[in-house]
């Protein structure tokens, strides 16, 4: 049994081992054919960029994938071919390269990396726009950081497509204008896109569910925070401070059960939070300093909690209940106030803006003026109605309700409840005679 049990398994090894067998005499010229191009590759990327320092280890080794990593530079390889690339430079933010740089040369150089997972590519100078066509190219990308260089212009769309992102970090350039929706990017984890020049136009970005760090601080951002925020189940850490986001803050938020850290500051978020407002056991530190929120501060929320170790900063609001300290008269935080009612403002973010007395009066008046406009309308439509009714048919008189409530009803519910109802919206009152 035995002989005729073991050649059958060495044919069987044999075969197994025979791609691996091929492959190790085929491999050293592959690779280095491999290692030629893409060590070429780098050495123009080192040219585009001006021949950083960071990168002048390439120029002494025919490998580049022998080098080892450095704080400044980390070339990573899998068979020949780089997978990694991370280089830090010394520019100062305010330094660009000049203005011959091209990052579109620049991203179509890298395109010949075809392996490349990770790229952070920072403080180098780098400006202008970003290639977006280019870098889609880049299709195996996990990680792209260009913190601090002099990028411009808006994200560009076709990111929305790099299907394989894990973290994208375009902090501290000049990017501004509008952002994609990335909520495609089912495997996102990291957004940081801090410190740049951001909306108007750009509303809070969309972001997917994979979302554990999102921070946008330090942008231009207008309009709302998005309800679907509080439904981030992976979210750790989350810091939109410094925009001018205004409106209620989806209380959902707080209670998040990854949540660590959130960072609502120097906003024009407005309205109150909920007395049953709960934070999530992980919740550590919570900023919503210096906007315009009103009422008593959630119980959560009502100074350091040394028990569960959480710090809370809440100055520079309105709030109301005794203890909330260093914060404005209600009178700052009124036209916020109108901002959570009314939808926002079109155009220019204006809501928080009219600080000034004058606005504020002409504010409230504008909006106590279309109430009592709208109460007389409807009360007027209703007399008309009665008279015609009763003329018609004086039988069914006392059967009429007498309060207007079938008139509201007819509004979409969604909106019913925050809206006011203005002097544009009377041609949206039922025409009985229509
Ligand atoms: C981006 O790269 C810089 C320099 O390597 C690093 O300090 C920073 O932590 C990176 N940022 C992120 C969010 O990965
Ligand atoms: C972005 O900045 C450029 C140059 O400063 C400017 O021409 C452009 O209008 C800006 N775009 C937006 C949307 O603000
Ligand atoms: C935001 O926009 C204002 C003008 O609307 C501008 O003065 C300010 O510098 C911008 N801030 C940022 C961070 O881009
Ligand atoms: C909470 O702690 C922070 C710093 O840890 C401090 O600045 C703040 O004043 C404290 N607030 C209260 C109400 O104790």
């Amino acid at each position: 049994m035995a002989p005729s049990d073991s050649s059958p398994k060495a044919a069987a090894l044999f075969l197994l081992f025979l791609p691996l067998l091929c492959s190790t005499i085929a491999t050293p010229a592959v690779a280095q054919q491999l290692a030629s191009s893409q060590a070429k590759a780098l050495l123009r990327v080192r040219r585009l960029l001006g021949n950083p320092p960071a990168l002048e280890p390439l120029r002494h080794v025919p490998d580049p994938c022998a080098l080892p990593p450095t704080p400044t530079l980390t070339v990573a390889c899998s068979g020949g071919q780089v997978t990694a690339l991370s280089v830090l430079g010394d520019r100062d933010p305010s330094s660009a390269l000049p203005s011959t740089f091209s990052s579109d040369a620049l991203f179509t150089t890298l395109t010949r990396l075809p392996s490349l997972s990770r790229l952070s590519l920072v403080r180098l100078g780098m400006r202008g726009p970003l290639p977006g066509a280019k870098l889609r190219r880049l299709q195996a990308l996990q990680v792209l950081n260009l913190t601090g260089n002099h990028l411009s212009g808006a994200v560009p769309a076709d990111l929305a497509r790099m299907y394989s992102l894990q973290s994208l970090v375009l902090s501290r350039n000049r990017l501004n204008g509008s952002v994609p929706s990335l909520a495609a990017l089912q495997f996102l984890e990291e957004l940081d896109l801090s410190h740049n020049a951001l909306g108007p136009p750009a509303a809070f970005p969309e972001v997917g569910n994979a979302v554990e760090r999102l921070v946008l601080a330090e942008n231009n951002f207008t309009g709302k925070i998005p309800a679907w925020v509080g439904k981030l189940g992976q979210l750790r850490f989350m810091d939109v401070s410094g925009n001018k986001l205004q409106g209620w803050i989806p209380s959902a938020i707080f209670a998040l059960p990854s949540l660590r850290h959130v960072d609502l500051s120097r906003n024009r978020l407005s309205g109150q939070l909920p007395p049953a407002t709960a934070c999530g056991g992980a919740l550590a530190f919570v900023d919503v300093s210096s906007n315009l929120l009103t009422g008593a501060r959630p119980a959560c929320m009502r100074g350091n909690n040394s028990a569960a170790a959480r710090t809370v900063l809440v100055a520079g609001n309105c709030f109301s209940d005794a203890g909330a300290e260093r914060q404005r008269p209600s009178s700052y935080c009124a036209p916020g106030a109108l901002a959570a009612v009314l939808p926002p403002p079109q155009g220019g973010g204006k809501g928080g803006e009219g600080k000034g007395k004058g606005g504020e009066v002409g504010m409230v008046l504008a909006v106590a003026g279309s109430v009592v406009g709208g109460a007389l309308l409807i009360a007027l439509v209703l007399v008309v109605v009665l008279r015609v009714v009763r003329k018609q048919h004086p039988e069914v008189s006392s059967v009429l309700p007498t309060s207007p409530a079938a008139t509201p009803a007819k509004k979409p519910p969604v909106k019913a409840t925050h809206k006011i109802i203005a002097p544009a919206d009377k041609s949206k009152i039922p025409n009985p005679f229509a």
